[in-house]
């Protein structure tokens, strides 16, 4: 286990925080944990889930906690798929390329320390098929990954795609503060590159609009 918190130490970069065995915890920097219980069912026994844009794999563990009968956990391979902005794209690149940080390497370490079976899938948001998580899934998990699309709509239509029909989008998605208390009912969405330090970060919809994309089945 000392070897564990040793590795755990090593990381370059964790994103999420993640209760580990014996104790040890991941200093990451967004931690969910305390919303989990009231974000997810209490259990989600004989449904299949997708966690789309798993980053070190919060939601699909906490999936696999709430009894899931499969979980499947997407994201990128590395960084040069990401719709980064196009004025700080070249700056995330040599970022990311510096920071030693394979990704998915956190998702790998959980992964084994918690003896998971959640299935990782490398791929972008905007291939998903059915086919990727072996025919479609009860509940798709999308997780603060809209704002960092060029197409959030595009990557709507494939999760839909990838949903049983009746089955369940949940959303759990940043959205503006600003543009819902001044467009309560017209959905919009602020572009953000201009905005500094928010380097990537697309588009930030208000919530009439999150409510529109849960709504209309993807179609538009
Ligand atoms: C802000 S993190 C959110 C992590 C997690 N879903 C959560 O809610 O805490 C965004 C994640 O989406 C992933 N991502 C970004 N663009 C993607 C794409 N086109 N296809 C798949 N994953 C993508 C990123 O690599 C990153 O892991």
């Amino acid at each position: 286990m000392d070897d564990l918190a040793q590795r755990v130490a090593d990381h370059p970069g964790w994103y999420h925080a993640l209760d580990l065995p014996g104790g040890v915890e991941t200093p990451g920097y967004c931690d969910l944990r305390p919303f989990a219980p009231t974000a997810l069912p209490v259990s989600l026994a004989g449904r299949r889930c997708l966690d789309v844009g798993t980053f070190d794999g919060f939601w699909a563990f906490a999936m696999e906690a709430c009894a899931a009968d499969e979980v499947y956990a997407l994201d990128l391979p590395d960084g040069t798929q990401a719709d980064w902005p196009p004025n700080t794209r070249e700056e995330n690149l040599r970022a990311s390329r510096d920071s030693g940080l394979e990704w998915g390497s956190g998702f790998k370490m959980a992964h084994a320390a918690l003896g998971s079976q959640v299935k990782r899938i490398e791929g972008n948001v905007y291939d998903l098929t059915p086919e990727w998580t072996g025919g479609p899934v009860d509940l798709v998990l999308c997780g603060t990954i809209l704002q960092h699309l060029r197409d959030p709509t595009g990557a709507l239509e494939r999760m839909y795609a990838t949903l049983r029909p009746g089955g369940t989008l949940l959303m759990i998605e940043a959205y503006s503060v600003q543009l819902t208390r001044t467009h309560r009912k017209l959905p919009v969405a602020e572009y953000r590159p201009p905005a500094p330090g928010t380097q990537f970060t697309m588009w930030v919809p208000n919530n009439a609009l999150l409510r529109v994309w849960a709504t209309t089945d993807g179609i538009f």
